[in-house]
């Protein structure tokens, strides 16, 4: 054991030779005995050492022990540290109530008897060990706290950045989502427009015929109704310009043109009604919480996600009369993005999804219930936990809901689950309206 570690025993005597016996008494392998012969030459050596323990004489010319006490709780490095008095004064009850004011922790009475001595010295000398092994034990649970701190920050940093690579995985899925809606009207505008194209040509060839015809007319009318039926004659140009329309196919043409152009311009609708969606659902022109029509914002989402749901569900919708509130729309509607979905994947080959909203106490709801094979009870616990998945490989993360979860709660709502194996599941959504 180093010499830093051997415990401190300050004793303070004005008599020589109580010092000897004292230090006789006391000394010991693990132990370094202090002497003072003065109060004042003992806060002089307290300032100097650490000290375990102090026994302190009480009757001393100039300052008489309490005093020492008292001031031996003034110094930082000697609060806490047990001071034992020993004293020749009678046992008079006054005497041993002033020391235990000025920080006494126990009293030995002259003439010392060396067992009580020495066991009261050892049980103080214990303690403080304890002390010192607790106060490491402290500061090593405190390191440990702030390595355990800093692993939670960068946790939690790595979880952020899993969250946005869901994110960003969803996005994909949702664009290709979104790509294979708008693919669709895309191709047969495309091949409306050679179909128009085409039939351009044709028609610019028949109105040349007829041109022709025209001028040719102009240049030699016909004179007599004799002339008619002759070489060049008006009948005879009719016949050709009849002959060039069946053979371009001119009256399919004109109707066909029709119905072209309106199924075109309906693709283009669908496609214009897909940006907008687009752009409602992940509100890209508004900043972060705007008032807000959770409707609305259900209706661009179920259109966004419609790709997934259209071939599982008939999707019912039975939307509420419910106020507008201060949200962020392109979260909350991520939230019901990962719910349909997940209503979607839980069918397995046709059922039912429907949807309500509804406004109650100041709070409006939204329930998304699904006729899917429902969540087993040992297993509902744990869906909004981060990378809780039943899904294969490559088909769920299980981030959806742990992500819904954050989302809600950051809007003060709550989000309940309800199954039933073989039945279904609801998730009602919870959100306090904020009105400003
Ligand atoms: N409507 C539902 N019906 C049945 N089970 C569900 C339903 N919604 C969620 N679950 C269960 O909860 C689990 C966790 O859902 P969550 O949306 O968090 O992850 P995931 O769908 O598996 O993957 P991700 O959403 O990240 O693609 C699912 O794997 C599934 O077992
Ligand atoms: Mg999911």
């Amino acid at each position: 054991m180093g010499n830093s570690e051997k415990q401190g025993i300050l004793i303070v005597d004005d008599r020589p030779e109580n010092l000897v016996v004292l230090e006789s008494l006391l000394e010991g392998r693990n132990r370094n005995i202090i002497k003072a012969a003065s109060g004042n030459e003992a806060l002089a050596l307290a300032l100097e050492h650490d000290l375990a323990l102090i026994l302190l004489d009480v009757q001393m010319p100039d300052m008489d022990g309490f005093e020492t006490a008292e001031l031996l709780r003034g110094i930082e490095r000697t609060k806490y540290v047990p001071i034992i008095f020993v004293t020749a004064i009678s046992h008079e009850e006054k005497h041993v109530f002033k020391g235990y004011e000025v920080g006494a922790v126990d009293y030995l009475f002259k003439p010392i008897e060396p067992e009580i001595l020495k066991s009261k010295v050892n049980v103080f000398l214990a303690l403080h060990r304890k002390t010192i092994e607790l106060k490491k034990a402290l500061e090593t649970i405190e390191s440990q706290h702030k390595e355990l701190e800093q692993s939670y920050n960068d946790l939690k940093a790595v979880q952020s950045q899993i969250l946005q690579q869901e994110k960003m995985a969803s996005i994909g899925q949702l664009a290709a989502g979104v790509a294979h809606e708008i693919n669709n009207p895309v191709g047969f505008i495309m091949s409306n427009l050679g179909s128009l194209h085409k039939y351009i040509d044709k028609l610019s060839e028949f109105i040349k015929i007829q041109t022709e015809a025209i001028e040719e007319l102009s240049c030699n009318p016909p004179i007599s109704p004799l002339e008619k039926g002759g070489e060049g004659g008006f009948d005879n140009i009719i016949d050709k310009i009849k002959e060039s329309q069946n053979a371009l196919k001119i009256d399919y043409i004109m109707q066909d043109i029709g119905s072209l152009i309106k199924e075109s311009l309906e693709g283009a609708e669908r496609v214009k009604k897909i940006v907008q969606d687009l752009k409602s659902f992940s509100h890209v022109d508004e900043s972060e919480h705007n008032s807000i029509d959770i409707n609305a914002g259900i209706e661009s989402t179920i259109n966004i996600v419609w790709n997934e749901l259209k071939y599982k569900a008939t999707v019912k919708k039975e939307y509420g009369d419910i106020p507008p509130t201060k949200c962020n729309a392109g979260q909350l509607n991520q939230v019901f993005m990962n719910i349909l979905v997940n209503a979607a994947h839980a069918i397995e080959k046709q059922g039912e999804i429907t949807i309500k909203t509804w406004h109650e106490n100041n709070d409006i709801f939204v329930s998304i219930s699904d006729t899917g094979h429902g969540i087993p009870a040992d297993k509902i616990n744990r869906i909004f936990e981060p990378f809780f998945t039943t899904k294969e490989v490559g088909k769920g993360t299980g981030l959806g809901l742990s992500i819904a979860y954050d989302i809600v709660k950051k809007h003060n709502g709550d989000i309940m689950v309800e199954s039933e194996v073989g039945r279904g599941t609801t998730f009602t959504v919870k959100i306090p309206v904020v009105e400003r």
